[in-house]
């Protein structure tokens, strides 16, 4: 990168102000003063400006996703299904982003995506426990009994779930519509949890993550996170 972009990126001044530093002599590359200004910085190269060290601001990028159902939670899929990194235009197309964490090829809704790996660490990791809201449509209703085996856990893999809020929205044409509250990341858990009391999710959508909303992003379409959802995912 050249010099007068690298100090602009440290959030020094504007490029055509770095410039100036540079022809004043108050930049050294290695120890070694610079006032060309065709000189490149390399990723290892030291750069002090008036003797002191500059480092560019490595912003990181926070998206929400509206994720549709057909796509894959992936940068890249070997079996040449569509990713859900093909939704993202604009100017992160080309962006080191990552989902955090998945959703299923059949499952639809809220998808953050980041370039930040610690606090996709952080919001993964089991011990942060942050919740994850759901809504499920399955045939015909659904009694309080299979609703209380549901909440207080069902065993998958040999380890029960963790008890979990199941709140029914509404029954229409023989379609219940629930929503589901659960703070742990298994694989499919939504899914397989009905499974377990022997009954089908046909449909399954995020609409939350923590404090964090869909609220009315459309289908496919993604937003930047706005400052204060990022220092709500930065503190959970
Ligand atoms: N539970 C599921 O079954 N699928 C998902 O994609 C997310 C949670």
């Amino acid at each position: 990168m050249r010099i007068n972009k690298y100090l602009a990126e440290c959030g020094l001044a504007s490029r055509r102000a770095c410039e100036r530093l540079v022809t004043e002599g108050r930049v050294k590359i290695n120890g070694k003063t610079v006032t060309n200004l065709a000189t490149d910085v390399g990723e290892n190269d030291f750069v002090l400006v008036d003797g002191k060290r500059c480092e560019p601001i490595h912003k990181h990028i926070y998206l929400m996703l509206n994720k549709p159902k057909g796509y894959v939670t992936t940068t890249n899929d070997d079996k040449g299904r569509k990713t859900v990194m093909e939704l993202i235009g604009g100017k992160y197309a080309d962006k080191r982003l990552f989902p955090v964490g998945r959703l299923d090829y059949d499952t639809e809704g809220l998808l953050l995506l980041t370039t930040d790996g610690d606090l996709c660490n952080r919001i993964s990791h089991p011990r942060n426990e942050i919740s994850k809201t759901y809504v499920a449509k399955i045939e015909n209703e659904i009694s309080e009994e299979e609703l209380n085996v549901l909440r207080n856990g069902v065993i998958l893999d040999g380890v029960k779930t963790k008890r979990c809020r199941i709140t029914v929205l509404d029954f229409d044409e023989k379609i219940t519509r629930l929503e589901v509250v659960i703070s742990e990341g298994r694989n499919r858990q939504v899914r397989r949890m009905f499974e377990a009391v022997n009954r089908e999710v046909i449909f399954l959508k995020r609409v939350g993550i923590g404090e964090l909303k869909l609220g009315g992003l459309s289908r496919g379409q993604w937003r930047e996170l706005k400052p204060r959802e990022v220092e709500y995912l930065q503190n959970v």
